[in-house]
């Protein structure tokens, strides 16, 4: 067997549940922290016509995205908010890994309620991977959209993404193979009258162990014609969908963004929300 061949079949077969880490696996699963700091630069060049420099990450879990905001220029700050002492400190830990000290200096982990967290106000606000979902009623998700409102500073754009498509109102599993595990996400359970979702994420492992409900989520599934009324109703000026480009020769998504008011009525999608104040 070649030496690359050996190593990618150990590597395939390395994690089992005991050797895992929920965290570890989460990032490989559903981040992409290079994409989604290229798309804020997107953005800020294409409404602002400049960089942006510092970014509040409401939610940030392990702050991966934080991480790559600050490695990215040396005049980029970055403040990441979650209420979860157990994740923060997770992203601490690593942050000796993943940063230079100098890096390290400009990011800041705040353990705290994003509803209740003030920090001097930021370029730009992040509230990625459907977080805010966990607001269920328009008054509770206004409640949080004012508070992103005064988090900026009076040019700054608040950046959320969303979910969505037929698919995404079946109580259903979908698997992905990734590196040496497979992640599944699990929609368990929708409630057509209110909107209510949980959904949980599970790993597989090769060697048959599994990791059941490593994360759970109990949201509302927003859709995009209210979250963007809802943010105009705050004082947003204006609110804009960007809609991600289909690979001709897969038919999946391409990570090309771009502002539209048609999307495709499609079994699933995820799109970016950006809001200008
Ligand atoms: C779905 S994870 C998002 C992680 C990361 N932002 C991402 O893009 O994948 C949701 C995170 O929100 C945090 N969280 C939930 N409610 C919160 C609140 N009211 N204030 C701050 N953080 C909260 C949880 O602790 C959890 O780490």
């Amino acid at each position: 067997m070649q030496n690359k061949q050996r190593q990618a079949s150990r590597k395939k077969g390395w994690r089992t549940a005991s050797t895992s880490d929920i965290h570890e696996l989460y990032e490989l699963s559903v981040q992409e922290p290079e994409a989604e700091v290229d798309f804020i630069d997107q953005v800020w060049k294409e409404l602002r016509g400049r960089k942006a420099s510092s970014i509040r990450e409401d939610f940030c879990g392990t702050a991966i995205a934080s991480m790559e905001w600050v490695k990215r220029r040396k005049t980029n700050f970055a403040w990441g908010v979650d209420l979860d002492p157990e994740v923060l400190d997770w992203g601490r830990a690593r942050l000796p890994d993943r940063l230079t000290p100098a890096q390290a200096k400009r990011l800041t982990l705040i353990e705290g309620d994003v509803l209740k967290t003030k920090i001097d106000p930021v370029d730009s606000l992040l509230a990625m991977n459907f977080s805010y979902y966990i607001f269920k009623t328009q008054k509770d998700i206004k409640k949080y959209f004012k508070c992103a409102f005064a988090a900026l500073k009076n040019d700054g754009l608040f950046m959320l993404d969303a979910y969505g498509g037929s698919d995404s109102f079946l109580e259903m599993e979908e698997d992905r193979d990734l590196d040496g595990f497979t992640y599944i996400w699990d929609q368990a359970y929708y409630n057509p009258i209110n909107g209510d979702a949980t959904n949980h994420i599970h790993f597989r492992f090769p060697d048959g162990t599994r990791i059941r409900r490593a994360f759970t989520y109990h949201w509302r599934l927003w859709t995009l014609p209210e979250i963007r009324e809802l943010l105009l109703q705050v004082g947003f000026q204006k609110v804009h969908v960007y809609w991600e480009g289909t690979d001709e020769e897969t038919g999946e998504g391409n990570d090309e963004w771009t502002i539209t008011d048609r999307g495709e009525a499609c079994p699933g999608w995820i799109a970016y929300i950006v809001a200008e104040k």
